[in-house]
């Protein structure tokens, strides 16, 4: 066992969290997680209303016993969704942690506190993190430039950014971006944080709810193998490299707005690489880690894997690094 001040504070067995994935976080991602120890996060988003996700919550409590966690992203929208009532819907369920992503939880923390809900502010830069403290979070994750989604548009990797985050925030802090295996949870710790959290990884088991195409490209993927796309908007994301994701980068390289890409980047595209696993049909995330990624295991062996791996780095190999001269 790993014991860290993220799984006593979370009581969480694992230091092990699977961040908020849209499409893929749903029932059969979050349950297997949470019963394997580690802290799973339904997407709220992923669901098209508040109702919708009340019954994903009950379906995904009839999945588990353990707990689990709910994902709410804030993005820049034209008409945004009901982010209140995405809200409430989490309250009234009985949730006990939410991850909020995107933009400030500022508007969201009074409720969530006053309902006693633990919560976790994945952001991609130290001020943001600094920033989310100062409003009481009680954890942030923290997304160097190697994540799949949104990296922001500092470009600093986990390496640096990780380290730099221990030196200045107080709360728990979780690891998220690059990381896929044994290897990538003790150097997270190393750097100073509590805890890790991925995406693509746990897209890539058994039982992600996507298409297996998708998996079987993950596994044949090379860390060269994802792009940005965004950057002259500002809204970098990190995607797969596809006929879509180099069209959408040539178009605003080229001058193009976000009009002249809209229906390229429409998200229901994303969602149907995953259901039907034509790579070529839309956008779909992923992130560097795709590199370390060789297999699809359950999501029971993966956690139990990396937890098992990671006490072997750590007391096999490190531990006798050390000599006395
Ligand atoms: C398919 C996919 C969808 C994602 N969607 C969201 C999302 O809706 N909200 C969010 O906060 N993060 C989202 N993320 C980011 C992950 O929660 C996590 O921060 C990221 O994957 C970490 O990087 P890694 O993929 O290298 O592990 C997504 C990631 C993936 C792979």
């Amino acid at each position: 066992m790993i014991e860290t001040r993220f799984t006593r504070e979370f009581n969480v067995q694992h230091p092990i969290v699977q961040g908020g994935m849209q499409w893929v976080g749903r029932a059969e991602m979050v349950a297997p997680v949470a019963d394997a120890g580690a802290l799973g996060f339904l997407t709220a988003l992923t669901q098209p209303t508040p109702e919708a996700l009340v019954k994903e919550i009950a379906r995904t409590r009839e999945m588990t016993d353990r707990p689990f966690g709910v994902n709410l992203t804030i993005l820049p929208a034209i008409s945004p969704p009901p982010y209140a009532e995405y809200r409430a819907a989490i309250i009234e369920s009985g949730i006990r942690t939410v991850e909020t992503a995107g933009f400030s939880p500022a508007d969201h923390m009074p409720a969530f506190k006053a309902a006693g809900i633990k919560v976790i502010h994945k952001c991609t830069s130290v001020r943001h993190a600094l920033k989310a403290e100062s409003l009481g979070v009680d954890a942030v994750s923290i997304d160097g430039f190697e994540c799949a989604g949104h990296p922001g548009e500092d470009d600093v990797p986990g390496l640096i950014l990780i380290a730099a985050a221990a030196r200045r925030v107080t709360v728990p802090i979780i690891a998220s971006g690059g990381i896929a295996d044994a290897r990538g949870l003790v150097a997270a710790l190393a750097l100073g944080a509590d805890a890790v959290n991925m995406g693509t990884r746990f897209m890539c088991t058994v039982e992600a709810p996507i298409h297996e195409k998708v998996k079987r490209r993950i596994v044949a993927s090379t860390e060269l193998d994802t792009t940005l796309i965004f950057r002259t908007l500002r809204n970098t994301s990190r995607v797969a490299v596809n006929t879509i994701s180099n069209e959408v980068v040539e178009i605003l390289r080229a001058g193009g707005e976000f009009a002249d890409v809209r229906d390229l980047v429409a998200g229901v595209r994303g969602r149907e690489v995953y259901e039907t696993g034509d790579l070529e049909r839309g956008l779909w995330t992923v992130g560097q880690s795709q590199a370390l990624i060789e297999d699809i295991p359950t999501v029971a062996d993966l956690v139990h894997r990396m937890v098992a791996e990671a006490e072997e780095i750590i007391s096999g190999k490190l531990g006798p690094l050390v000599v006395a001269r």
